[in-house]
C-alpha cells in the first residue's frame, strides 16, 4: 500500500447480538504498533492536524461517530469521511493530513509505527512541499 489507503477489518455479530472486530498487527496493519492515542471532544468547527511525518506510519479509526480527513500526498488531495470502526485510514510517510468536521462523539482512535518524536513531524506547510521534492521524485 503506498502512501495511503483504507483497510477493512474483520466484524462479527448480528444486529441482535452486536458487533466485534480485530486488528492484528503485521496482519491487519501493516507494521508494528508502538503507540495508541485518542482524539475525543473535538468542538465542531474545530480543525487539527496540518501536519507530515517523515517516517511515520498511522492507521486511523473512528471508533465512534465522524470525522473528515482531508489528505494531501505530494501528488494528489482526497478526502475521505470515516464513520465505521471496521475501517482504518493507513497514512503513510509524508502524507500531509488535516481532520475536520469531528462529530460532538467522535472518538478517533490511531494506531502508530513509532513512539512519540516531535522531531518526525513537518509543520510548516512550504517545508513540506519542499521536501517532497525530494521524497517523491
Ligand atoms: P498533534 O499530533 O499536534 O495533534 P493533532 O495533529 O491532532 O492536532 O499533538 C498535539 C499535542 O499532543 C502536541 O503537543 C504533542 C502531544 N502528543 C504527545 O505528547 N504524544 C503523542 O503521541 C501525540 C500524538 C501527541
Amino acid at each position: 500500500m503506498y502512501n495511503y489507503g483504507l483497510i477493512k477489518f474483520k466484524k462479527f455479530g448480528t444486529d441482535e447480538l452486536g458487533y466485534l472486530s480485530a486488528i492484528e498487527e503485521m496482519r491487519d496493519i501493516p507494521f508494528h504498533i508502538k503507540r495508541v492515542y485518542f482524539i475525543t471532544d473535538v468542538p465542531p468547527e474545530t480543525i487539527r492536524g496540518f501536519h507530515a511525518h517523515r517516517v511515520l506510519r498511522q492507521v486511523l479509526i473512528c471508533m465512534q461517530g465522524s470525522v473528515t480527513i482531508k489528505i494531501y500526498n505530494g501528488n494528489e488531495k482526497t478526502e475521505i469521511v470515516l464513520d465505521q470502526t471496521d475501517v482504518g485510514l493507513y497514512l503513510g510517510p509524508m502524507t500531509w493530513r488535516e481532520m475536520s468536521n469531528f462529530s460532538k462523539d467522535c472518538v478517533l482512535t490511531v494506531l502508530a509505527s513509532e513512539y512519540y518524536s516531535e522531531d518526525d513531524y513537518i509543520r510548516d506547510y512550504d517545508m513540506y512541499l519542499k521536501e517532497c521534492e525530494t521524497f517523491y521524485k
